[in-house]
């Protein structure tokens, strides 16, 4: 291995850490437009409201090890990626079906935050950064946990949008 690649390792780490942190930001707006609208669908709400809470929990680690490179908080600037920004953009449009497409946006938006996480743990390898090892292997299992969650909630989501909507009942939220 080069002995540049520590440091340029540092230095993408940083950046990941960055991005990652707007990620969590987009990830709390997504799931904060949902929360409130879902009644038919309750159980789904209770979870996004307690991923609401672990993504808060999430920025905050992301923060703390942004604070090891003198790169302080109120110097961060959150850019929106344009992936995760159309993905969020999901959460704008009106729609009659907008839970299903919701679930098929958070799904992505998991997978997203899974490859991003993963990715920061490789980086902190690389840049000799270990001691983030923890704080990143806690958020990447809590995405595991609601991809998870969300993937086993497909199937009764859509059986209760199509029931809903043959008896002529409000079937979208
Ligand atoms: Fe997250």
């Amino acid at each position: 291995m080069s002995a540049a690649v520590p440091g340029k390792a540092r230095d993408i780490y940083i950046v990941g850490l960055r991005n990652q942190h707007a990620v969590e930001n987009q990830a709390i707006e997504l799931l904060e437009r949902q929360i409130g609208r879902l009644k038919n669908y309750p159980e789904m709400e209770a979870r996004m409201r307690q991923h609401v809470e672990e993504s808060r929990a999430q920025a905050r680690r992301l923060e703390d090890l942004l604070a090891r490179h003198d790169t302080s908080h109120s110097g961060l600037k959150d850019t929106m990626m344009s992936l995760v920004g159309n993905l969020a953009a999901l959460g704008h449009t009106p729609a009659p079906d907008e839970v299903l497409k919701n679930t098929m946006a958070n799904f992505a938006f998991e997978h997203y935050e899974i490859a991003s996480y993963k990715s920061l743990l490789t980086l902190a390898d690389l840049a000799g950064e270990g001691g983030a090892r923890a704080a990143l292997q806690t958020s990447l299992r809590e995405e595991e946990q609601m991809a998870a969650w969300i993937a086993e909630h497909i199937g009764p989501t859509v059986r209760r949008y199509v029931e809903r909507s043959a008896s002529g009942q409000t079937a979208g939220v």
